[in-house]
């Protein structure tokens, strides 16, 4: 097809996209009230049930779409065929979503969507609304106004979604070995990172990985009264206390044996690059209510997220927590903890040199129960390829500019899994913003960034459409 055939192609898409923008906010509107809570069994027929609406609005957009069972949450899996010897993509996105607690610092139900005016222009507030159920609408709406509108598809598709990203996607790795031949795809492309800024498309080129371990420390055989054995006993809140306080030295690095090891230094060039980018700290604390940055002494606030290693404390109890004043000494104390890691550390041998340290201070009449949950290497995606450039020749056409090469302080396991198991590179192309609330009370996804974000799916799959060889 010329160039200037597929360029007509796609404004009728666009034009059609801006024609149907209510009709595509009330089906994300029925995406988010489904609480598709993955980590939580109580919510195992709500995520099918998210799933099934996937389905059916694959189906609609002309994916014959499937839902596929695995040991763990369902996976949506559909196919559409391209021209004859088009590029075939694999589009990724997840329908589950993170638990909503704290319930009452919502504003409004986390599962009932809302339209209301934030700082950018209208926003639909709900769990999900950003990670991931906005982001995996925006390719699914572009995809069906290009059937509604031609008929066919200018690229050969595979789209992949999966319930279980936000627990550890346990079932994901074996379901890509088993259909590695029917998913491998020439490049995928990841709906589910962010922007620069609201007006700066992004393509993330760098990943953190992630080691995740849930501990506790016992002591007594049972909850203790603080006067008649305080003093004389081992309390596991206190020690437990104490060990994660040693966790980080005065400078903020982890004290843990061998943890930068392996770490790269990031070399002059790409520091130059993201001194280059312009970085709005100060609207990146705001975000957070914040105005200084903490961390690793002497690295700068996109090093520290992009490039270094951390570790942080996600959540620690024990003992009472009720109203008023209880004088206990608790039987046991617990914490949940993880590592971000970069380039080139190992995450097997970060969980096993934390369970080392751990047990190497083991309080006197203590012992630990330590539970891991997963391991996930750092990644990087080539910031140079034909796919890329496609990508950056769609989102110029949106934005009037390409998308920033940014690096990311999450973590999205599946990247890692397309690279070694289906031999296929992605592109994260994602509209979130920094004030998103992604796994907090009160996320948000702005209109502005649903509707660009849908524009530049169709128009990346245009520019892709354009790119032979694949
Ligand atoms: N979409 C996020 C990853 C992300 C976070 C991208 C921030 C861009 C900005 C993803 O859903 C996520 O939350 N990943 C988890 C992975 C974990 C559960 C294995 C994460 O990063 O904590
Ligand atoms: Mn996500
Ligand atoms: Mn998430």
């Amino acid at each position: 097809m010329t160039h200037a055939l597929m360029t007509d192609q796609l404004q009728a898409v666009l034009d059609h996209l801006d024609l149907n923008r209510d009709e595509r906010i009330q089906r994300l509107d029925s995406l988010l009230r489904l609480p598709s809570i993955s980590t939580d069994p109580a919510h195992n027929a709500d995520v099918r049930a998210a799933a099934e609406c996937c389905a059916e609005m694959l189906n609609a957009s002309g994916i014959a779409t499937e839902i596929r069972n695995t040991t763990g949450h369902p996976m949506v899996v559909g196919h559409a065929d391209g021209p004859e010897g088009a590029p075939h993509v694999l589009y990724y996105g997840h329908y589950d979503v993170q638990p909503p607690d704290p319930l009452e610092l919502w504003d409004s139900g986390p599962f009932e969507p809302v339209i209301i005016e934030g700082e950018n222009g209208p926003k639909i507030v709900a769990r999900g609304a950003a990670d991931d159920k906005g982001q995996l609408m925006m390719f699914v709406e572009a995809l069906r106004a290009w059937h509604d509108i031609h008929g066919s598809f200018p690229i050969r598709i595979t789209v992949l979604l999966e319930g279980e990203e936000e627990s550890g996607s346990p079932s994901l790795d074996p379901f890509l070995k088993a259909n590695a031949d029917e998913l491998r795809p020439d490049v995928c492309i990841v709906s589910d990172t962010g922007m620069w800024d609201p007006k700066t498309p992004a393509i993330t080129t760098m990943l953190r990985g992630l080691v995740y371990l849930d501990v506790t420390l016992h002591g007594p055989s049972h909850d203790l009264h603080s006067g008649m054995y305080g003093g004389a006993v081992v309390n596991p809140l206190n020690e437990l206390a104490q060990i994660l306080g040693s966790l980080h030295d005065a400078d903020g690095r982890v004290t843990i044996p061998g943890f930068y090891d392996d770490v790269l230094e990031t070399d002059s060039e790409q520091l130059a690059q993201w001194d280059s980018l312009d970085f709005d700290e100060a609207a990146f604390l705001g975000s957070a209510g914040l105005k200084k940055s903490t961390g690793e002494v002497g690295r700068t606030v996109l090093e520290r997220i992009w490039s270094r290693p951390t570790l942080d404390i996600n959540g620690i109890t024990g003992g009472y927590g009720g109203e008023g004043a209880k004088t206990v000494i608790a039987a046991e104390a617990s914490a949940k903890f993880s590592c971000r890691l970069v380039a080139n550390q190992c995450p097997e041998t970060i969980e096993r040199n934390l369970k080392d340290w751990l047990e190497a201070r083991t309080p006197e009449g203590c012992h630990w129960t330590i539970h891991g949950h997963g391991c996930n290497p750092a990644i990087h995606v080539p910031s140079e390829s034909p796919w890329l450039a496609a990508a950056q020749q769609g989102l110029e056409k949106i934005w009037n500019q390409p998308g920033m090469l940014i690096g990311c302080g999450g973590s999205i396991p599946v990247v890692g899994s397309f690279q070694t198991i289906l031999g296929a590179d992605s592109l994260l192309i994602g509209f979130g913003l920094d004030d998103d609330r992604v796994h907090s009370p009160n996320e948000k996804f702005d209109l502005s960034c649903y509707h660009g974000g849908t524009r530049s799916h169709a128009a990346v799959m245009a520019a892709i459409a354009g790119v032979s060889g694949g």
